[in-house]
């Protein structure tokens, strides 16, 4: 699946506007997510640890998650955009490649890879996604 480039940019801008509001005191790696559902709207999020480290959560989930809560259950990723403030390579952790399998099967994931800006399908990023 793609996406216009405009609105792949947009979508690239709100990732990056939201990481500014990221709590990351531990790893000081502060982190942005933009979804673009299938209605169109932009949801974001930022990571937000915790003391008890095993507590934090990612950037993309809380995207995800602020998206199921204001579209409902029928929510539909079209696509991640993920910022850091760092140069450094940022793809998406395994356990929101899983969530984003989750809901959007057809997603596509940009993200700062080894070499530069990607696009790349959920599918790729995570071949044989669980099911139930
Ligand atoms: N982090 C994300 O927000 N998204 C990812 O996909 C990878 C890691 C956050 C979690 C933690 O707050 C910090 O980056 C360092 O691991």
């Amino acid at each position: 699946m793609s996406i216009p480039a405009a609105k792949r940019d947009e979508l690239v801008a709100a990732a990056r506007a939201a990481l500014k509001h990221a709590y990351a005191p531990y790893s000081k790696f502060h982190v942005g997510a933009a979804i673009l559902t299938a209605d169109g709207k932009t949801f974001t999020g930022c990571n937000v640890e915790n003391a008890s480290y095993g507590l934090t959560v990612c950037a993309e989930r809380n995207a995800i998650f602020a998206a199921v809560a204001a579209e409902g259950s029928g929510m539909r990723i079209k696509a991640v955009a993920v910022a850091t403030e760092r140069d450094g390579p940022c793809a998406p952790c395994g356990a929101c490649r899983q969530v984003i399998f989750e809901f959007g099967p057809d997603a596509l994931v940009l993200f700062r890879g080894q070499s530069g800006t990607e696009q790349m399908a959920i599918t790729k990023l995570l071949p044989e996604g669980f099911r139930l």
